[in-house]
């Protein structure tokens, strides 16, 4: 067996619980939901789609009381950010973000610039993928109708100052859309603390859940100003030939995936047992060793944060002598590991950086490795470059 170091694309293994869920509801109660009658097996669904929502608003710090109404499933949080972004954007609307964007964010950014003429502004990140919070503000006082931006890159692991991001927002009224991709299941996170607009999710990275599950955490308001993405059944209010408003319907017309919300459901109580702290624990602990190991090679050079300091275990290098994507496939040829070379679907974060065009090897730290495997890591780096 290899080593993963690939966990930032997504996390691997998962909990044996979410595949065994997963082939639970496969196997056993497996109705569709609202669109059957009320046997056992239709509660029983309905009741996991529930449970999950009210897993998700309660993890989330979800509003009105973690009301779980007001949890939406998506397929990951590239269309949660879709659904936000296009449904709440009109012509001429004016929206900041910043220069550490994946391209879940800057693709339908720059959609609705060319197609509705919304008037982006990419406020710039320090060359560490910080935000410059006085060019925010200053971004904020020109007049802007929405911020959106990732808590921590992809690319490079660096946190973003989410808590004084979110106190400017609140500040000059503006609401803030969270592409949570990177630290949801390892950091703490509560979209009611922080004001959130909406707090955008995908369940496969951190959250140990299955790909192709995702969703949004709406303050409640906000959803009301956002028009539905996605038009069509949802086992309810079956006589109107026009999408229900109220949630969650309104933002989840067709079958959903059940079979990943089943296994979301089993990684969001695996992640209640664990406890986020020691996950969090963990993962710092190896990141600590790796990026050590990494500072003493004078022939690899190291994007964003040279501490733990305000980054997760995430790290972006480049070989001083030949490429990435070389490196890569020798540590995947000779030593069995995978991690993941070039712009990791982010150019900007990497102009940000300093690594564009030609990216970076990424190496991501999960739950699941273990300190023989850092070691072994380290060694191949050291022989390769
Ligand atoms: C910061 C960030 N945003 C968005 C995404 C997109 O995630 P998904 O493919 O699950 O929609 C990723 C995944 O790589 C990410 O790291």
């Amino acid at each position: 067996m290899g080593i993963y170091m690939n966990n930032a694309a997504t996390s691997w293994p998962k909990p044996e619980e979410v595949p065994k869920a997963m082939y639970q509801f496969m196997t056993s109660s497996g109705a569709n939901l609202a669109r059957g009658s009320s046997s056992s097996r239709d509660l029983e669904t309905l009741d996991l789609v529930t449970t999950t929502r009210e897993r998700l608003a309660s993890f989330f710090g979800g509003y009105k009381d973690e009301d779980p109404r007001y949890v939406t499933f998506t397929s990951n949080v590239t269309e949660a950010l879709n659904v936000v972004l296009k449904g709440f954007l009109r012509p001429s609307s004016r929206v900041v973000t910043t220069s550490m964007e994946h391209n879940a964010v800057m693709r339908p950014l720059r959609r609705l610039e060319s197609e509705r003429g919304v008037k982006v502004t990419v406020s710039p990140c320090f060359s560490d993928g910080t935000l410059d919070l006085e060019r925010f503000e200053q971004a904020l006082k020109e007049g802007q109708d929405l911020a959106v931006m990732s808590h921590c890159s992809n690319v490079c692991g660096t946190i973003q100052p989410i808590e004084e991001v979110s106190k400017l927002c609140r500040q000059y009224g503006v609401p803030l859309v969270l592409d949570s991709a990177q630290t949801a299941g390892v950091l703490d996170i509560s979209a009611r603390d922080l004001g959130l607009a909406a707090l955008c999710f995908t369940g496969h990275k951190g959250l140990m859940g299955p790909q192709g599950t995702g969703g949004i955490v709406w303050e409640p308001s906000f959803a009301e100003r956002v028009k539905p993405l996605v038009e069509g059944g949802t086992g309810s209010l079956s006589h109107l030939q026009v999408q229900p408003e109220s949630l969650p319907d309104k933002f989840e017309a067709g079958t959903p995936n059940l079979p990943g919300i089943a296994g979301l459901s089993a990684a969001l109580e695996w992640i209640r047992k664990t406890g986020l702290e020691t996950i969090r624990e963990k993962e710092k602990k190896l990141g600590e060793l790796l990026l050590e190991a990494i500072l003493d090679m004078k022939k690899l050079t190291l994007y964003g944060k040279k501490t733990m300091q305000g980054r997760l275990s995430v790290f972006a290098v480049n070989p001083q002598d030949g490429d990435n994507a070389t490196l890569a496939l020798k540590l995947a040829d000779e030593y069995g590991i995978e991690a993941r070379p070039g712009l990791h679907c982010a150019p900007v974060a990497h102009e940000t950086l300093g690594s564009f065009p030609q990216g970076a090897l990424r190496l991501s730290v999960g739950y699941f490795n273990t300190k023989e495997e850092i070691s072994t890591v380290i060694k191949a780096l050291k022989t390769l470059v």
